[in-house]
């Protein structure tokens, strides 16, 4: 276990006040806050290295471009992949998710046949809309059907519908390793055999998974996973699209431009080899090294610890939230990740979150871009707080009693 009050030092953030009151900051799960080490190192890069990476022979661009591929073997290790080929940058989940529908969808319509069904492409109800959207603009593109894995009451894959959807059509499975509103964990090693069973790729969207436990790419045996970096205490504008190779190989590229060329004429381009042949124009260096030095913190602090610490919070959390008159929860109590989406009574969510704002509370309102899976619960949107390495039991005793100084108001 860590110590929690060194923790928090490496956050300046952590000691602002809002509204005269102390910043309890519970909506980690839309961006985490960034230690002193990630800021600092891009920093530095900007003041003492920056210069293009891949196209410089000077020393600058070198010492650049060694720091960008070094941190691209950083994001290796931290999910276990096999080859650094398996790694490309991108914007976030949201790209990497929009890079393997558009691809994939090329692949798809380029390979068909006449006497081939329409291809169907497998969600799940809890997908955010990032991986929905996108899957839905594929299937519009290439004349493509998307199936939806349903829940329970609590949130909870039905993994015997899951087996039922699959027929000699489905093309691709695309589920959350974890809900950003239930905060439930997916069985997604389990999914990725099945589908596997029908010789069908997945897709892992990880971005609420990456920052609360160790990742083993290998182990879940998924095709593609995503995650972003601002979620794990990286800089905005960052991502990671991990890919089989064999899979990154038989795709088309998704951008064209500098960098993902091997020759070009005017007559015709060949590519470049992986990961280089999908980051087309120059990729935002200095964000890599920055997202290096937040997965080497998280590394260093332990993921298993990360993980246990943030499991007590949220046991924790749970049962102090439960003591509150009208308090509902979403989601099962069993695999409970770090999220809690509640209401409470008839309080409208954005009245309780604009009101613990005011008690320099911050936490998520709204549909929490997942409105299928507000229709499936029959409900408009909840409250949500999400919880950090940093958070501490002390900020959810300030969280519920501002929920009890709310309930009362009203
Ligand atoms: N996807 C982020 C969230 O759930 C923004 O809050």
């Amino acid at each position: 276990m860590y110590n929690i009050n060194k923790v928090r030092e490496d956050f300046p953030i952590l000691s602002r006040t809002v509204y005269g009151k102390p910043l309890v900051y519970l909506d980690n799960g839309a961006t985490t806050q960034k230690p002193r080490i990630v800021v600092d190192s891009m920093v530095d890069e900007y003041y003492n290295v920056n210069a293009n990476v891949h196209r410089g022979v000077h020393f600058l661009s070198q010492q650049a471009t060694d720091l960008h591929e070094q941190s691209r073997e950083t994001v290796r290790r931290f999910i276990n992949a096999k080859s650094i080929s398996e790694i490309i940058f991108t914007r976030g989940t949201t790209e990497s998710v929009n890079l393997v529908a558009t691809c994939f969808g090329e692949y798809l319509r380029c390979g068909r046949n006449t006497a081939d069904g329409c291809p169907e492409i497998i969600i799940s109800s809890v997908e955010h809309h990032s991986n929905l959207v996108p899957w839905q603009l594929m299937c519009e593109r290439i004349g493509g059907k998307l199936r939806v894995i349903p829940m329970n009451d609590e949130g909870v894959l039905d993994l015997e519908a899951y087996r039922s959807l699959f027929n000699e059509n489905t093309r691709l499975v695309a589920v959350a390793h974890v809900s950003n509103v239930l905060g439930t964990v997916n069985p997604v090693k389990d999914m990725v055999a099945m589908a596997h069973e029908h010789g069908v790729p997945v897709l892992v969207d990880g971005a609420q998974s990456t920052p609360h436990f160790a990742i083993d790419v290998q182990d879940i045996d998924c095709e593609f996973f995503a995650f972003s970096g601002h979620k794990i205490y990286g800089p905005t504008g960052i991502g990671v699209l991990y890919g089989k190779e064999e899979w990154l190989d038989k795709l088309p590229p998704y951008m064209g431009g500098g960098e993902m060329i091997k020759t070009v004429t005017f007559e015709k381009t060949t590519f470049n080899e992986l990961p280089f042949k999908f980051e087309a124009g120059t990729p935002d260096f200095v964000a890599t090294t920055g997202l290096a030095r937040a997965l080497d913190y998280v590394s260093d602090l332990g993921m298993d610890n990360i993980f246990a610490h943030e499991q007590e919070l949220t046991r924790y959390a749970i049962q102090k939230m439960n003591e509150i008159e009208g308090m509902k929860i979403y989601g099962s109590v069993d695999v409970h990740d770090a999220v809690i989406s509640f209401n409470v009574g008839e309080i409208h969510h954005l009245d309780l979150g604009t009101l613990l704002d005011r008690l320099g509370i911050a936490i998520r309102t709204g549909h929490h871009c997942a409105e299928p899976l507000m229709h499936r619960l029959g409900i408009q949107g909840t409250a949500r707080a999400s919880f950090g390495l940093y958070n501490t039991k002390e900020e959810i005793d300030v969280l519920c009693a501002g929920i009890e100084r709310v309930r009362k108001m009203f």
